[in-house]
């Protein structure tokens, strides 16, 4: 992205800590912004130090933190959110997914912040039939997962706030995987590091549900682009190309050199071991290694086109092999 002329730009990112947060602090520091990270913790081990960043204290829940980070900010971005398969409270996923959005929105209204960014994700269109979903199609299924369902949720806070006169732009962006901690929700790393390591072992089903894997570094820029770019109440995929289980491991076999036995194992067999662990969580309230609805998912395709995103905000799609190389280098060294 091009530097900025005027370099006391102030900006507000929420969810500085996070796998896409720390990114988006960091690139917008080199070019020149002055940024106001919002965390939880200040001294949180992922977020990156630049001298154009300013770390400061505050949850989404806590609209005094918010407006506290948020006065002399003239943009927002908004990336944090509660991004993870299960909590063990479900109504965690409410609180800051929608209400949280609702108050950044709240703030930003009230301090005449000139514009929104809000990060949503392909996840409120959810599986999709036989051909790739764009922005204005609507979802196919149900909301069985709480996550998609509050992301949907949040987006519909975000229309009610454009039409009381805030500019706000979604963006969604689809699986991202790319260099950057291993959180919750950095699913694909956890696939990458397991496979060099020798510890993953399965490709779920018969391996040819297809999924759309989005650089971080094209999504990052895709949000700096939605704030210049993007038009009010709008929203845009920022995905990448579409890739079936059978081909990310081919890649990964490619890139890495390393031949792992990788056992297929049908979709049926996962879900009746997702059913255990949901049994487990619902007992002892205990971290499940994966639940029912995500067994579902296994079965569908998740495919997106980003079409709109590359005519209107110029966004670019790392090619999977190159991106995955560079997350690969990432975690060798
Ligand atoms: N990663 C993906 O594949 C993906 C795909 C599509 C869309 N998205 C969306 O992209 C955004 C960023 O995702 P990510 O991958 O960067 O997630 P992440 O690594 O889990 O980061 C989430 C961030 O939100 C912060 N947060 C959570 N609750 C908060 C609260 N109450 N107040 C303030 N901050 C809070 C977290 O802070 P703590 O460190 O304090 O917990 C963390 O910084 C999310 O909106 C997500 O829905 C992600």
């Amino acid at each position: 992205m091009e530097a900025v002329n005027n370099k006391y730009l102030k900006v507000l990112v929420t969810g500085a800590s996070g796998f896409i947060g720390r990114k988006l602090c960091f690139t917008l520091a080199e070019m020149g912004y002055e940024v106001v990270a919002l965390c939880r913790n200040v001294n949180h081990p992922f977020l990156i130090q630049h001298r154009n960043i300013q770390f400061v204290k505050g949850d989404v829940l806590q609209m005094e933190s918010l407006s506290r980070a948020m006065k002399g900010c003239y943009q927002v971005y908004h990336t944090a959110a509660l991004a993870k398969m299960w909590c063990k409270n479900e109504q965690d996923f409410y609180d800051v997914n929608v209400v949280g959005t609702r108050n950044v929105l709240e703030c930003a209204l009230k301090l005449n912040v000139e514009k929104v960014v809000h990060t949503s994700t392909c996840g409120v269109w959810g599986p999709t039939l036989n051909f790739p979903i764009s922005e204005n199609d609507p979802r196919a299924v149900g909301f069985p997962i709480s996550y998609e369902r509050t992301k949907y949720l949040a987006e519909l806070e975000v229309k009610a706030f454009v039409e009381k006169g805030l500019e706000v732009v979604i963006v969604n962006p689809s699986r991202v995987y790319g260099d950057g901690p291993i959180t919750d929700s950095n699913t694909v790393s956890k696939m990458v590091t397991g496979y060099i390591n020798g510890t993953w072992y399965f490709i779920p089903g018969d391996g040819e549900a297809i999924a759309n894997y989005a650089f971080v570094d094209d999504v990052v820029n895709g949000h700096i682009s939605a704030m210049q770019n993007g038009r009010n109440g709008e929203r845009y995929i920022l995905g990448g190309e579409d890739v079936s289980f059978n081909g990310f491991f081919n890649v990964l076999k490619e890139i890495t050199g390393k031949k792992r036995k990788l056992y297929k194992i049908p979709v049926s067999v996962i879900k009746a071991y997702s059913l255990l662990e949901f049994i487990k969580t619902k007992l002892f309230n205990l971290t499940p290694l994966f639940l029912p609805e995500f067994a579902d998912r296994l079965k569908c395709n998740q495919q997106y086109c980003s079409n709109k995103a590359i005519s209107e905000l110029n966004y670019s799609i790392t090619p999977f092999a190159l991106g995955l190389n560079k997350t690969i280098n990432h975690f060798k060294n």
